[in-house]
């Protein structure tokens, strides 16, 4: 059960969005997702809080460094994809997550060049590796990509980040409206209503690819097992 944890020590980057359309893309296809909401300011709980039950899914509320552990230890074999959606920051928290991720997503913005807090997260994922031998897979994705980021400065970006050995994912997020609506209305995007939402179709096809591409990225006997499991059972289950 791959641990998937979104990370950026600056906040805006987009990292709760991203999260939420890869736990509930996963969800939708099949597999049992929880978010470990790992940040205080609880935008996954409240989005829970409002959506009511969502089928395959389950937030867990209240993680600590000490919980955070326990929780995917216990709830291992139950589950087939742990999300957790961290703070803008690099505290213990986000240390402690980072460290029993199997792969650390970090959103970047398409059109910031600012990619400070990036760094600060590709810092520590060096950091681990030089002096605990810890290897953790982790990519950028762009993320809140709009028409008006040219193709070139996409590039760039990639070609900076290519420099320093990271994979930068093929498929941006883009800013789409339907993905700022599940924080209001709350649940998915296949329960949004596309009368009332702007290209949900589009926002559906990007959530459809993005999550596809990570599921690429994760060991192939993992993505089987996840596949060949039996539909959702017993808590997580609505
Ligand atoms: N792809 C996107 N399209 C539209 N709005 C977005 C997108 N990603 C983030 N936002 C908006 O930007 C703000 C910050 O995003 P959020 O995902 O909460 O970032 P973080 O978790 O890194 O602080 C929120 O208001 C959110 O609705
Ligand atoms: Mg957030």
């Amino acid at each position: 059960m791959p641990v998937i944890s979104f990370a950026n020590a600056k906040g805006g980057a987009g990292k709760t969005t991203a999260a939420l359309l890869l736990a509930t893309e996963l969800a939708h296809q099949g597999h049992r997702v929880v978010i470990m909401d790992c940040d205080p300011q609880h935008w996954i709980s409240q989005w829970a809080e409002i959506s009511g039950p969502v089928r395959n899914l389950e937030v867990i509320s209240e993680v600590s460094v000490a919980s955070l552990q326990c929780h995917l230890r216990e709830m291992a074999g139950q589950v087939d994809f742990f999300v957790i959606d961290l703070a803008g920051a690099r505290d213990a928290l986000v240390t402690t997550a980072v460290g029993l991720s199997d792969h650390v997503m970090i959103p970047v913005q398409g059109s910031a060049m600012d990619a400070k807090g990036a760094a600060q997260i590709l810092d520590l994922l060096n950091l681990m590796k030089e002096k605990a031998n810890l290897v953790i897979s982790h990519s950028v994705v762009l993320t809140r990509v709009t028409s008006m980021v040219t193709t070139k400065a996409l590039v760039a970006i990639k070609g900076l980040l290519a420099a320093r050995g990271v994979n930068v994912l093929n498929t941006p997020i883009g800013e789409r409206n339907a993905f700022k609506e599940l924080f209001e209305t709350g649940g998915t995007l296949h329960t949004l209503d596309p009368a009332r939402v702007s290209n949900l179709d589009k926002g559906r096809e990007n959530a459809a690819a993005f999550a596809q591409e990570v599921l690429r990225l994760m060991p192939a006997k993992v993505v089987r097992s996840g596949k060949l499991r039996p539909a959702a059972s017993g808590r997580l289950a609505a």
